[in-house]
């Protein structure tokens, strides 16, 4: 047995209570000043204040750590990303810069094409050297579990190629993967040059690709990216259908360019999330805030391209529904690993608190990977998931834009970041 003691904690954030946090309830906490907890064989064991933690009897025994008054929280859940890609995407970078839309750059093979692109050319080897780095910037930043989708693969061979590799990484580091089959990213090029190819690609998600990825357990989800030069809300609606029936949980990128319906077809179909979101309209909020589906926002991307309109995160709230934070990594609209950066935006773009940032980015993401019993919060029987940030407020975290003030992640009581010179 292996008992580890932190303390020094200036602010204890548990984020303790209930699940999952709707309206007023989301800046719900649970601070702790002076806060201490006890960790026992990588699970949290007992979580109060100083006093209360080391008069326990097996805090006399156990290793310390002194944090010496930084913020102590649950590690990050980043519920969105694009973990596996080849390569960035710099060359399109400039052309939006200088005005050109992320539709005009998809329409001309670039965008999501031009990742494929770059993927189905490159070794598993360089892929997932690159996931290994990106996974370590993750940790820096304060992350402990992610989910990870395919889809820049778009055929049988790189669609398995990307996915089993989230099931590698998975043992190779310690960070926790949830993995995502995004085979409905958009038509593969070499389909959409036939006359009927987008049912024909449509076929092969649903015939094979989604049996085959559900029988060999290589993604706990489905997701589709509904939207005007992707997948309509008819074939999404078709995939998403096929998906549920082979015992995958569903995702939807949803409302994101253009208002499609995809949001009111994930609540439908009992999606556990609907990712981005910035177009939706009060018929969109009413149906996610009565709902289980989570409102998944990635206010990075918005940021990466330039563009104005944010998702709507007041009305979502004061609705009531259920809302998360995520970073959307991935090279064509959101090129960030780090959870801090989104939750400064969160604050200053979508009005959300840091708070509500924060519990956007733990408790309520980890309801949306249907993994809130285990991780989300600071309390006795969670895995000691912790990130640890070199700030005497946990307002700070936000306030610090574009600044990293963690200094240390632990990922099952093991520390898996540390920063060098603090
Ligand atoms: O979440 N919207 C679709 N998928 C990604 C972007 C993918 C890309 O441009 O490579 C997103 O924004
Ligand atoms: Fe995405």
């Amino acid at each position: 047995m292996s008992s580890l003691l932190i303390t020094g904690a200036s602010q204890l954030l548990t984020l303790r209570g209930r699940v999952p946090r709707r309206g007023k309830f989301l800046s719900d906490i649970g601070i702790i000043r002076d806060g201490a907890l006890l960790i026992r064989d990588g699970v949290i064991a007992a979580v109060g204040t100083r006093l209360e933690i080391e008069s326990l009897p097996e805090s006399r025994l156990a290793e310390k750590l002194d944090v010496g008054g930084r913020v102590v929280l649950p590690g990050f859940v980043d519920s969105h990303t694009h973990l596996i890609h080849a390569a960035s995407r710099t060359e399109e970078y400039e052309l939006k810069i200088a005005g050109a839309s992320y539709e005009e750059i998809a329409r001309k093979g670039g965008g999501i094409l031009n990742s494929v692109k770059k993927l189905r050319a490159a070794t598993a080897e360089n892929l997932k050297k690159r996931a290994h780095s990106a996974l370590r910037e993750f940790a820096e930043h304060g992350t402990t579990t992610l989910e990870a989708k395919s889809g820049y693969g778009l055929n049988v061979a790189s669609e398995l190629k990307i996915l089993r590799l989230h099931k590698e990484l998975s043992v190779e580091q310690p960070l926790e993967i949830v993995s995502t089959f995004l085979g409905a990213h958009v038509v593969p090029a070499e389909f959409r040059s036939k006359p009927d190819g987008s049912a024909q690609y449509i076929a092969l998600l649903t015939n094979k690709l989604i049996p085959e990825v559900a029988a060999k357990e290589l993604a706990e989800f489905c997701d589709v990216f509904c939207d005007r030069g992707a997948f309509s809300r008819t074939e999404a609606n078709e995939i998403l259908r096929a998906a549920r029936k082979k015992g995958l949980f569903l995702r939807v990128h949803a409302e994101q360019l253009t208002r499609t319906g995809a949001a009111q077809l994930g609540v439908k179909l009992g999606a556990a999330s609907c990712d981005h979101l910035e177009q939706v309209n009060r018929a969109d909020i009413q149906a996610l805030a009565r709902s289980k589906t989570v409102a998944a926002l990635l206010p990075g991307c918005d940021f990466h391209l330039g563009l104005r309109k944010y998702a709507p995160a007041r009305e979502l709230i004061e609705a009531g529904a259920i809302v998360v934070l995520a970073t959307d990594y991935n090279p064509g609209t959101s090129p960030t690993v780090s959870m801090p950066m989104i939750l400064s935006l969160a604050c200053t773009q979508l009005r959300m608190s840091p708070g509500e940032a924060i519990a956007a980015g733990t408790i309520n993401a980890a309801y949306s990977l249907l993994r809130d019993h285990k991780i989300g919060s600071v309390e006795a029987g969670k895995q000691a998931d912790l990130a640890i940030f070199d700030v005497d407020d946990y307002r700070e975290i936000p306030y610090y834009f574009g600044v990293n003030k963690c200094w240390m992640t632990l990922k099952k009581g093991q520390p898996v970041f540390q920063k060098a010179h603090t």
